[in-house]
């Protein structure tokens, strides 16, 4: 997710290169504006340096060709459409006037009326001009318009005296923009349950049958869902990944086990994720103890597990059911096919021959199938993008059926 860090000038704007870690410390990409003034205080380096990406200040780049005038302007538009969340950290009292009274005389004021994006606002300023009528008046305004405003905190401020105006504790400011982020995104209060990774079949206690799962595009899945507000459980096969913050994790070796864990979980949940590269067979018997490698069988008797994607299929009432295809070579005919036969509402298919897509890589292409016969081609891209276009559609698909899933999605 991307936000727009605006920063103004006052003497706690040093303090918003601190707020800019932590927030990419939780996965949000930041483009920073900065106030002219603000370039008083910290040096626009600083801020490129820490975010990795260049500053905006101007509405216009200073180059004299009124050609990349017109480029950069749309450039700082598009800015606009594509934030998530725009954060203003601190906010003078001058920005806060100009965006109460809907003046755009620089970038960030045209970027606070251009966007339909959520607004956090951290102020900052001496104790007297926060009490001020006037700036009171103009933060009455925004918060009625639905900016979240986070008040400043009391104390020693940099003009020497005590009162309420210094900017927020960081940790204030962050809960404000994840709740913000929260309720934009849709899943607050959503129970959210995802299978990742290989499932484990054992021979003997040191021989199995598995596959090559990493279980990053479950994970990913995971994080994706935690981002955007959602209760999640995250049922794991054997991987080598950290499990994610905010989730449930519980740890699972066989599909048996895997099974038992999704079941036990599915009363509450909205949504169910199976991303896990279940073994599709096991031997059909385990021993205890290691077989010597004189009394291995010259073959191998199998059995099929449960197709637990396929009996949640049958029993799944309001819960949006997202399956995984694996596929070589996708054949768009088969795989709604196979929507239709498990009862899913959405199939993610991937094509594991093609290179850049599948198992072991960071990166992955994919097409979504809906139940309804729509069909949609998300590029190659990351795992942590696709989770987010996969839940842009799962989240869709629960804004235009809530009436349907509301009971299952909002249990507790
Ligand atoms: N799955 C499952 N239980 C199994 C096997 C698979 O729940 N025992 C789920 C996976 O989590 C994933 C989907 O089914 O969501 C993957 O199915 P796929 O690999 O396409 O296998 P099949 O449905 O068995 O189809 P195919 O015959 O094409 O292998």
């Amino acid at each position: 997710m991307k936000i727009a860090l605006g920063v103004t000038g006052c003497i706690a704007a040093y303090k918003a290169a601190e707020l800019l870690r932590l927030l990419q410390q939780r996965h949000l990409e930041v483009q920073v504006v900065m106030t002219r003034h603000a370039g008083e205080f910290v040096a626009p380096l600083t801020f490129a340096a820490l975010s990795g990406r260049k500053v905006i200040t101007e509405m216009f780049e200073r180059t004299g060709e009124a050609s990349s005038n017109i480029e950069s302007a749309i450039e700082h538009i598009a800015v606009a459409q594509s934030i998530d969340l725009l954060l203003v950290a601190p906010a003078t009292a001058n920005t806060i006037g100009k965006f109460a009274r809907g003046m755009a005389d620089d970038f960030l004021s045209t970027l606070y009326l251009a966007t339909r994006a959520p607004v956090v606002v951290a102020p900052a300023m001496n104790c007297e001009m926060w009490d001020h009528p006037a700036v009171q008046e103009n933060i009455a305004s925004l918060r009625a318009r639905g900016v979240r405003i986070v008040e400043p905190d009391e104390g020693y401020l940099a003009c020497g005296m005590i009162g309420q105006g210094r900017l927020a504790a960081n940790e204030t400011i962050l809960n404000a923009v994840a709740e913000a982020l929260r309720l934009k995104n849709g899943l607050a209060g959503v129970q959210v349950l995802v299978t990742a990774g290989p499932t484990v079949e054992d021979i003997d206690p040191v021989r199995f049958i598995s596959n090559r799962s990493s279980g990053k595009m479950g994970y990913a899945l995971a994080e994706e869902a935690v981002r955007r507000g959602a209760e999640v459980t995250l049922i794991s096969g054997p991987t080598t990944l950290q499990p994610p913050q905010g989730a449930r994790w519980v740890s699972v070796r066989s599909a048996a086990e895997m099974s038992a864990a999704v079941h036990k979980h599915l009363p509450e949940a909205g949504v169910v994720v199976k991303a896990a590269a279940v073994a599709d067979v096991r031997p059909s018997k385990r021993a205890s103890s290691k077989i010597k490698k004189s009394q291995l069988p010259a073959s191998l008797d199998l059995e099929l597990t449960e197709d637990i994607l396929a009996s949640l299929g049958k029993k799944k009432g309001k819960t949006l059911l997202v399956g995984f295809a694996a596929e070589s070579g996708i054949h768009l005919q088969a795989a709604r096919q196979k929507l239709l036969s498990k009862n899913l509402d959405l199939l993610v298919v991937n094509d594991i021959s093609e290179k850049g897509a599948g198992f072991d890589v960071d990166t992955n292409h994919v097409q979504v199938i809906r139940a309804d016969g729509a069909i949609r081609d998300i590029p190659p891209m990351s795992k942590a993008q696709v989770a987010e276009k996969i839940f842009d559609e799962i989240v869709e698909m629960i804004q235009k059926t809530s009436s349907r899933h509301e009971p299952a999605l909002m249990t507790k």
